[in-house]
């Protein structure tokens, strides 16, 4: 039987959650699959109850279950530059600890959205790209990353980017094997003029190629691919990059759908195991108003089912339920309209009991 841990976290985290864990009973209740739920406290809710940003015993259970959800961690509570302890380490900590190393970004435009987006339809229309992000290494991970007083007296900072050529093999593995059944394409986006990481990846990434002969791909420049997303978006299938620029484009990215609450992401391993949650963050100017988007969390769901337990009908079930509650017109306040996510959660479960 299937176990998930559901990590609500901080701001909107729990909101978006509560609806996901209903959609997903939905979806249990009418594919006939068991589903276990066990519940932790993570980041700055764990900071102040606890004291760190996820507990060793509170990992330990996560361990015990097949995949997590995670609503979302962090807020102004917690940002203080100085503290030692922040709600970041929990993501960081289930990231690394699982060893998630490829985090998949799917951005697919919906056309009953292509009005919320700031880009124009001509450009929008058809854009159905997934971006890879290297989930475990670079200058989310590299050491030494610290502010310290330099000999001279002078205050400074570092951070360590680093990269090893097999972590980036196993990343661009993961891309050619995604693009292989799509549309066989791949984009690595590096930096390759100016950074050593990105020489090797370039490098690396090229040596993988050879063994995809049927999928067609190129190396793109960080900067000129942040202009191709808004530009003519449609040019990419798989984009495979490294952690932080990952985190960049993916945000530029979510614009194209229209709004950051629209979209959800899978980290994984070797494995079945899998981390799942919308890629905004916790929101904390709308938190606790019932008015965030839980479609990010509830379309995560649709991604664990289909990637971590292999219920593609029930992962489609919910798919299709999110499509038809858009294109019946109900829209969560990101997307201007005023339906709650209560609301939204609900109407969803209406459409897959339908
Ligand atoms: C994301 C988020 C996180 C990241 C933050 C909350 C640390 O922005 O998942 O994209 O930078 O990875
Ligand atoms: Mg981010």
């Amino acid at each position: 039987m299937p176990r998930i841990a559901v990590l609500p976290g901080d701001g909107i985290g729990p909101e978006v959650c509560r609806e996901a864990v209903k959609v997903l009973e939905a979806a249990a209740a009418k594919f006939g699959l068991q589903l276990e739920f066990e519940q932790a406290t993570i980041g700055g809710a764990a900071i102040d109850q606890y004291g760190v940003a996820m507990r060793e015993e509170d990992f330990a259970r996560c361990q015990k279950c097949d995949a997590i959800l995670l609503g979302a961690v962090g807020g102004p509570k917690w940002d203080d530059p100085e503290a030692s302890v922040r709600p970041e380490q929990a993501l960081f900590k289930l990231r690394y600890g699982f060893k998630l190393f490829a985090n998949l970004r799917p951005v697919k435009v919906n056309p009953a959205l292509i009005a919320a987006s700031p880009i124009r339809e001509d450009v929008l229309k058809g854009t159905d790209l997934v971006v890879v992000r290297e989930l475990t290494g670079g200058l989310y991970f590299g050491k030494p990353s610290k502010v310290f007083k330099a000999p001279n007296g002078v205050t400074k900072a570092v951070d360590t980017m680093a990269y090893s050529q097999p972590e980036i093999e196993r990343i661009a593995v993961a891309a050619f094997d995604l693009a292989r059944g799509r549309r066989k394409k791949v984009t690595s986006v590096d930096k390759a003029n100016v950074l050593s990481t990105s020489r090797l990846w370039r490098q690396t990434v090229t040596q993988v190629a050879k063994r995809y002969p049927d999928v067609e791909w190129s190396n793109m420049l960080v900067d000129n691919c942040s202009m191709q997303l808004i530009r003519d978006p449609r040019q990419f299938d798989v984009i495979v990059t490294e952690n932080m620029f990952g985190d960049i484009l993916t945000d530029e990215a979510s614009q194209l759908t229209g709004s950051m609450g629209l979209l959800p992401s899978a980290s994984l391993g070797t494995g079945k195991f899998g981390l799942y949650e919308p890629i905004h963050g916790s929101a904390p100017d709308i938190a606790g108003k019932g008015i965030a988007n839980p479609l990010a969390t509830i379309l995560s769901t649709a991604m664990m089912l289909r990637l971590s337990f292999g219920e593609t009908k029930a992962a489609g079930a919910i798919e299709g339920a999110v499509q038809r509650v858009l294109d019946a017109g109900h829209r969560t306040a990101d997307l201007g309209g005023k339906t709650s996510t209560a609301e939204m959660g609900n109407l969803v479960v209406k459409e897959l009991a339908a």
